[in-house]
């Protein structure tokens, strides 16, 4: 009855939260007795939004992973915004759940509420995006992309693209979300690639968020204040495909008069790739949802999971992409 009561006052708090059951904290939370059987562990986990074609990805593989696994998964929606992951949070401590993992929307402001975590004994799992703090034991294992190999990588194509250039080589870079780890670390990557090649000018960079509005939007004020563009470099699919819409309305043509590199290897995007649309993408894959299933399961036995688990990706040219698509499972 106890219980019941502590679920309904957090359910009150929640936005987005689907789920049934309670979890009893315990074993799987402190590592202290014997492990649960695993249908009977509980999760909480916080997803930033459906933003992205690669969020919406990322959610269905981890909503599967959990019910093959038949772990019960409470999942909420954050709607790209930090108040409502901290609510979500919040929440699942006040419900005890075994374990707690979310993708952080922005990457600081989260030790109060990991301190909590951490005070009631439950381990928080970070998945696909880190946070930025002093106290690396707020969490028990990271895991997801690395970032800045990410815009390394696509800054190394750019050099290279545009090795042969007699003139300037104007760049305009569409940011992720401004706070977000993807976001800081993309620019990052990507500025150390390019930095020792004096033609390739950053002209300007604002964020479209991560969504396919926030491009088109970005890149049609982009294309009447610098008309002369060579190169967009864009976080995301999402936002690469909004640039397109937005180039095309202006009578030019994506991927030849304007080139496109992008971040994700999205169906979408990949798409666009192979239609010549967009000339380069850096994959960052949204699979994860079974190595999360994996890191529960490790905490649940008492074992220590790898602090930091690096997902493996690749990177597409048009060729590459045309082999590539009829089994792209995102
Ligand atoms: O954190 C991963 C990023 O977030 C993806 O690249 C992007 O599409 C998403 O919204």
């Amino acid at each position: 009855m106890k219980r019941f009561t502590a679920v309904a006052a957090a359910g009150a708090l929640l936005i987005g939260l689907t789920g049934c059951s309670g979890g009893a904290g315990g074993a799987a939370a402190g590592g202290d007795g014997e492990p649960k059987a695993v249908s009977d562990l509980v999760v909480g986990f916080s997803q930033v939004g459906a933003e992205s074609g690669w969020r919406t990805a990322n959610t269905k593989d981890v909503r599967a992973a959990f019910a093959d696994a038949d772990i019960d998964l409470k999942f909420s929606d954050a709607q790209q915004k930090q108040e409502n992951q901290i609510k979500a949070i919040r929440s699942y401590i006040q419900q005890q759940v075994d374990v707690i993992a979310f993708s952080p929307v922005v990457e600081t402001g989260w030790d109060a509420v990991l301190n909590e975590a951490k005070a009631a004994n439950i381990p928080v799992v970070l998945t696909d995006r880190a946070v930025d703090s002093k106290d690396d034991s707020l969490y028990v294992s990271f895991l997801g992309s690395d970032f800045i190999q990410e815009g390394k990588k696509a800054g190394e194509w750019a050099v290279e693209e545009f090795k042969d250039a007699a003139e300037p080589v104007e760049v305009y870079q569409l940011e992720g979300t401004t706070g977000a780890a993807p976001a800081i670390d993309r620019a990052e990557g990507f500025a150390d690639a390019i930095k020792g090649d004096s033609k390739l000018k950053m002209v300007g960079s604002q964020t479209g968020d991560f969504t396919r509005a926030g491009g088109k939007q970005v890149t049609e004020a982009m294309l009447k204040s610098n008309p002369g563009v060579d190169l967009i470099y864009a976080h995301n699919d999402d936002m690469a495909l909004g640039a397109i819409e937005a180039i095309e309305a202006a009578g030019k043509t994506p991927g030849k008069d304007i080139k496109i590199i992008s971040v994700d290897a999205v169906k979408d995007g990949m798409q666009a790739l192979a239609d010549g649309k967009i000339n380069y993408i850096v994959e960052c894959s949204p699979l994860l949802g079974k190595q999360l299933v994996d890191i529960v399961k490790q905490i649940n036995d008492g074992k220590t999971p790898e602090k930091r688990i690096v997902t493996e990706e690749t990177t597409f040219t048009q060729d590459q992409a045309v082999k590539a698509l009829p089994d792209r499972k995102y």
